[in-house]
């Protein structure tokens, strides 16, 4: 083992990322689990064929496959998609596989859905589509731009800190780790209904915090979520 690399070099129960959405997120996330040990396929609802040039250039390393290999051959799928198609996602057997829901509701771009216009988080309405994926919400409170800019190995000062949630307690353990070998502070925020304190619209969206502060300001929240707000 090289003992200078900030990680070991075997990962730990998750070694295969299946990302579907090979656009802005979907790269950037393979271009970070790449050295961070894992084997990485990225599909879309196109061919493969169709973007194995892009994903040669803009994920060296990652493999083009259809949306149902992808999730096949996954231990983690994240889904990377506009969420405007969120419903595309029925059609796939998610198999009781771990899966990050790293979309936004963002009515410029998706339109307006009625679905999305309440209280709860866009990642409890997937859930509630996809029952045979155990779905963490994670990877959508930074920019696509930021994830490679701003990661550092573990104990490194100001490492800053990355929100996950989901009623799956081994897959929000499973994305912890995830995220470590991203190079983020995992805080696990607890329970699907939490994610939507770190969704649009909330101060915890787009806002590099560390452990500490990510913590803190989660647990000011505790009672809203503990009230099922
Ligand atoms: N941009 C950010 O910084 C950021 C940060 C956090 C979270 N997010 C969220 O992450 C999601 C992706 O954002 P993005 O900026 O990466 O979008 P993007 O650059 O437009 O990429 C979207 C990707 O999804 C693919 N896709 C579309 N419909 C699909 C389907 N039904 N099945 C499989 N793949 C499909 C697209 O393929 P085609 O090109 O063939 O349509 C494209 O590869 C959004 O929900 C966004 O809100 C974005």
């Amino acid at each position: 083992m090289d003992q200078s690399a900030p990680f070991p070099d075997q990962p730990g129960s998750v070694r295969t990322v299946g990302i579907l959405g090979a656009g802005r997120v979907g790269t950037a996330v393979a271009r970070q689990a790449l050295p961070g040990g894992y084997a990485v396929a990225l599909g879309t609802a196109k061919p493969p064929e169709d973007i194995e040039l892009i994903v040669s250039f803009t994920a060296p390393g990652a493999v083009a496959k259809t949306a149902e290999d992808v999730i096949a051959g996954a231990d983690l799928v994240i889904l990377a998609i506009p969420l405007s198609h969120y419903r595309d996602l029925a059609r796939h057997d998610f198999g009781g596989r771990i899966v990050i829901d790293a979309m936004n509701y963002w009515p410029p771009v998706d339109g307006t859905m009625a679905e999305f216009e309440g209280e709860e988080s866009s990642s409890e309405v997937v859930q509630r589509l996809l029952p045979d994926a155990r779905i963490v919400r994670a990877l959508n409170h930074i920019g696509y731009h930021e994830l490679e800019e701003n990661a550092l190995p573990p104990g490194a000062a100001g490492r800053q800190a990355l929100a996950l949630a989901g009623d799956d307690p081994a897959a929000r353990a499973a994305v912890a780790e995830f995220l470590d070998r991203l190079g983020y502070d995992p805080v696990d925020a607890g329970p699907l209904r939490a994610a939507r304190f770190f969704g649009a619209g909330f101060p915890l969206f787009g806002t590099r915090l560390d452990r500490a502060e990510m913590t803190a300001a989660l647990h000011a929240l505790r009672p809203a979520v503990a009230a099922g707000a």
